[in-house]
């Protein structure tokens, strides 16, 4: 949501900038824009639509040539998505661009208005431009002492890349709440919303805490508390190269993704696991610690959610812990009822979604432990949870969501089994048992996607459809969520899960020739009860897409379609069973012509509620 980017160095700026919003475009956005110091000028260059619709301006009215400048693609909030909406902003002197929500900016624009200034766009991000502009001329142009004052006035959320007329060459950033990194090559500085975004160009990165001020230059960069002390900030290094964030081949990240989830679950549990049972410990995570909740509460958005809902199932069996699912923008203002000995379990793969971060914030509040599941490093959820474990999943580019679920479920995997042990209520065989099936996921995985043509085939059954219907029991039911999430994600047919037995209290009435079913039924106790749903649906005209276990062979009457999957541990099948899922999603997007990696309106990393 928003992406930033900015640069000071020797190179052509406007290309470092228009390459670096390329690789942030998965964050989601409607339009785009540049500004660069041209002969010591700051030139501006702002399209409605994509980073192409900006490039082919250029094209057409010049390319502001200059070696230092800020870029943005733009997710609408306030204001339409249109050329004037598009950021960069400026005041006379200042010109920013603005990641976040500014929530008092109705407060500060009438504050702005009854000093004379005017404004050219619906935005709030022009408030903090023309704040800060009121404050540079106040102080007779003193850059961070002008950022400072307008900081203490900003409420809500921001990541800021600032450039000041008088000072060519140089770029200013600041955040709270949204991310931001400052990148460190040789003669040349960045700044950007995540490190893929400069890769190609350097893996040396600051993180920005809310409260520094980073100044750059080409000769590196600075950072400053808010009393103008520089501040020793430690150089990480991204463990991620610049190929993770590329497509290598595929004709999209998200098939890609989808194939580099073996890979990704082996680099997850590897490390935690040693001789053959579960441990959690470099994450702060003991037995005795787990011995002690007595609740569980799992919050997250969208993809995330939906693995808190696998988790549920799988700590409910097998621990006999008491786990609620909540959704986080509900968590928050819900006054749930939380306390000491619960965890929150928050999972996200960005770290950073507002909801998320604010139910984190919430349960640590009402005294709960809080455990981050979280994939990007660093991140505000990282950072603030009392334990973590990071999903080693690389860069998820696509906006629909597959590696980091599939990750964030093994992980769900792991901690219900050392909970279970935990608790007692498995012994150490089974527990070293079920950790050993879950090692061999990644080959089952590596054997499902060999069937992708399959897949493919399905889903060319699909595409005229206007809606569908996906159904399951138990584990099945909680995929099901996910693979209905992603069909209507990326091929913007309606779709929507049930669980299979609730079907006839309504839904089934909606269930004609032209509303395909796909059902879920691979576990095995709930077998016979979601082929009886199923018949009900295809009795009603319904086609059905089946996914189940390679040794069910279905009579003529349950399916049109089926996708086979190796006979495996019920429990586990979530994870090879959202293969197809996710796979059947892909190509029905890919062959309804869609933008697979991108879909309209959507933001991969939602930093406001
Ligand atoms: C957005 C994305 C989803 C994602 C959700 C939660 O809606 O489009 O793919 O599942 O946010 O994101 P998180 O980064 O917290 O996992």
């Amino acid at each position: 949501m928003c992406g930033i980017v900015g640069y000071v160095g020797k190179r052509d700026c406007a290309d470092v900038l228009l390459d670096g919003l390329s690789r942030l475009e998965y964050r989601g956005y409607d339009s785009a824009g540049i500004a660069v110091f041209e002969n010591d000028e700051i030139k501006v260059a702002k399209s409605k639509g994509r980073l192409a619709d900006l490039a082919e301006k250029m094209r057409r009215e010049g390319k502001p040539q200059g070696c230092a400048g800020i870029g943005h693609t733009r997710w609408a909030t306030h204001g339409e998505p249109s050329d004037r909406n598009s950021h960069p902003h400026s005041g006379s002197r200042v010109t920013l661009v603005h990641n976040g929500i500014i929530e008092n900016y109705k407060r500060l624009k009438d504050f702005l208005l009854s000093v004379g200034r005017t404004f050219a766009s619906d935005t709030d991000t022009e408030v903090v431009a023309q704040l800060i502009d009121y404050y540079y001329e106040e102080n007779h142009g003193n850059p961070v002492d002008a950022i400072v004052k307008a900081m203490k006035e900003l409420e809500g959320s921001y990541a800021l890349g600032v450039i000041f007329a008088d000072f060519p060459d140089m770029v200013y950033a600041l955040r709270k709440e949204s991310p931001l990194i400052v990148g460190i090559g040789e003669d040349e500085s960045f700044i950007a919303s995540d490190v893929t975004a400069i890769l190609q160009y350097t893996r040396n990165y600051y993180l920005l805490e809310p409260g520094e001020i980073a100044v750059l230059t080409r000769r590196g960069a600075k950072v400053y508390d808010l009393h103008y002390q520089q501040i020793e900030k430690e150089l990480k290094t991204a463990d991620w190269d610049v190929s993770a964030a590329e497509k290598g081949g595929y004709p999209h990240f998200m098939i890609k993704e989808i194939h580099e989830q073996p890979t990704a679950v082996k680099t997850t549990i590897t490390p935690r696991i040693t001789d053959g049972m579960p441990d959690l410990s470099e994450c702060g995570i003991t037995p005795e610690k787990l011995a002690a909740f007595r609740r569980i509460h799992v919050v997250a958005c969208g993809t995330a959610m939906h693995a808190g809902m696998v988790g549920k199932y799988v700590i409910e069996k097998l621990a006999k812990v008491e786990v609620n699912v909540d959704i986080a923008s509900e968590f928050r203002y819900r006054e749930p009822l939380v306390g000491e000995g619960d965890l929150v379990i928050i999972i996200s793969q960005s770290g950073e979604t507002a909801d998320s971060l604010a139910a984190l914030r919430l349960a640590k509040e009402l005294g709960a432990k809080t455990l981050a599941i979280v994939n990007a490093k660093g991140s505000s959820i990282a950072r603030e949870a009392d334990m973590l474990i990071y999903t080693h999943a690389g860069p998820e580019i696509a906006v629909a969501s597959t590696k980091a679920y599939m990750v964030q479920i093994a992980v769900m995997y792991l901690f219900a089994f050392e909970l279970a042990l935990a608790k007692g209520a498995i012994d150490e065989a089974e527990c070293r048992r079920l950790t050993a099936l879950l090692q061999e996921t990644p080959a089952q995985i590596e054997a499902i996607l060999e069937q992708k043509d399959h897949a493919a085939q399905i889903a060319n059954t699909l595409i005229t459809a206007d809606s569908l219907l996906y159904i399951g029991r138990g584990l099945d039911y909680a995929l099901s969520m996910e693979g209905s999430l992603k069909l209507k994600e990326i091929s913007y047919i309606h779709s929507e899960s049930y669980a299979a037995g609730e079907l006839k209290h309504g839904t089934i009435s909606l269930i004609t020739e032209n509303m395909p079913v796909i059902a879920v039924a691979t576990q095995q106790k709930l077998f016979d009860k979601t082929i009886s749903n199923i018949k009900e649906v295809k009795a009603r005209g319904a086609k059905v897409v089946l996914v189940s276990r390679d040794s069910y062979v279905p009579e003529k009457d349950v399916a049109d379609f089926k996708f086979g999957l190796p006979d495996f541990e019920d429990l586990l099948m979530p994870m090879l069973a959202v293969v197809p899922l996710q796979l059947i999603a892909y190509y029905t997007a890919v062959l309804k012509g869609t933008d697979v990696d991108k879909p309209r309106n959507l933001a991969k990393s939602v930093t406001v509620e």
